[in-house]
């Protein structure tokens, strides 16, 4: 007779057997294909099952992981240290889809595949032979992706764990807070490839350390490592490479644990309010707080305070 215990065993070890399986099967395929496949990308249906997200993804570059209510997205392209080409950039609007839809998501990570690199940038493959008109609009293909994943409702945090460069600096700047590996490299390089940093580089790099760090940063086309990315700003920690992603997920399940309503609305406060002048701003934030006496979970919070308790975990109501 089967117990409980031998059916959970079984289950665990048939899942331990497909995961080996599934590994075993994808390597050989990206062996075989050698370095010229078209595709660098470990395929999506190659994950195990259980670290797949349910619903409509279609992702070839972008793999998404949901562990309780954070997500973590990982881009996928190692073997082009994960430059954003146009591919990869529709896969990332996607994600955005995909997260946006999810009400169980209340925090999401950003991070590269392998230990090299974050996102080396955008693809220059694929920008060398653009025209001027090409140009404009790959910078939009960007633009646009990387503004829905800043206005994106929940927190996003980009674990940069290695090169961030050009588009890849961009990428992390569109997300809300940056940590990073001590190996990380930051840096807009694009002056020195004749063009100008073109997925928000000249406008977020500003805003975030200074103008005039931006402007040095930008006119020499020079890369920082993760130290100087703290001294300036630019990233909030800096972590050992293995610790990163623990660092990482924790940060997100730390926010996810408070009322998702709440943090949504501090976010869009922080960012709509920053847009805008002090007085405008700070109604802004007043209609907010505001609307947070509406929600259960406020009801939950002070309740359990003035109850001396511990608050039930809040339900996104
Ligand atoms: N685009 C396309 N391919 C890239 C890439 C990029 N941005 N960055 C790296 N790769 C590819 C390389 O071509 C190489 O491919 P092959 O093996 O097929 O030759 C592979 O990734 C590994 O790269 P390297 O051999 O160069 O690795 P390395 O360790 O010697 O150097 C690096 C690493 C310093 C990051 C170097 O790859 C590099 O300088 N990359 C380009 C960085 C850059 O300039 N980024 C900005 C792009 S412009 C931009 O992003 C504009 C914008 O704002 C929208």
């Amino acid at each position: 007779m089967r117990t409980a215990k031998k059916e959970k065993a079984l289950s665990v070890g048939l899942d331990k057997i497909l995961t080996v399986y599934y590994n075993t099967v994808c390597m050989r395929r990206i062996a075989s294909r050698g370095r010229s496949a078209a595709s660098d990308t470990l395929p999506r249906r190659c994950l195990p099952r259980r670290n797949r997200m349910q619903g409509g993804m279609d992702m070839t570059h972008v793999l998404l992981e949901k562990k309780e209510h954070i997500a973590v997205a990982t881009i996928n392209r190692p073997k082009a240290l994960n430059a954003l080409n146009s591919e990869v950039l529709s896969d990332l609007n996607e994600l955005v889809d995909t997260v946006a839809a999810d009400p169980d998501i209340y925090a999401l990570v950003i991070t590269g595949s392998g230990e090299k690199a974050f996102v080396a940038g955008a693809d220059i493959g694929e920008m060398s032979t653009l025209t001027k008109e090409g140009g404009e609009a790959f910078g939009k293909h960007g633009n646009d992706v990387f503004r829905r994943i800043e206005t994106l409702p929940i927190p996003t945090i980009a674990a940069v764990n290695g090169f961030a460069l050009g588009g890849g600096c961009e990428l992390s700047m569109s997300c809300d807070i940056r940590i990073c590996a001590d190996t990380a490299v930051f840096g807009q390089p694009e002056t020195g490839l004749g063009i100008t940093p073109g997925f928000g580089g000249t406008q977020r790099l500003a805003r975030l350390v200074s103008p005039g760090m931006a402007k040095q940063l930008i006119y020499t086309a020079k890369n920082i490592k993760a130290d100087e990315a703290y001294r300036i700003g630019l990233v909030n920690a800096v972590y050992p490479l293995e610790e990163l992603m623990p660092a990482a997920e924790k940060l997100a399940q730390t926010i996810a644990k408070n009322a998702p309503i709440a943090v949504r609305a501090c976010k869009k406060a922080i960012n709509d309010g920053l847009q805008t002048d002090m007085d405008q701003a700070i109604v802004i934030e007043e209609k907010l707080f505001g609307s947070c006496f509406e929600t259960a979970d406020q009801k939950e919070g002070m309740g359990a305070f003035l109850e001396k308790r511990k608050h039930e975990p809040y339900q996104n109501k």
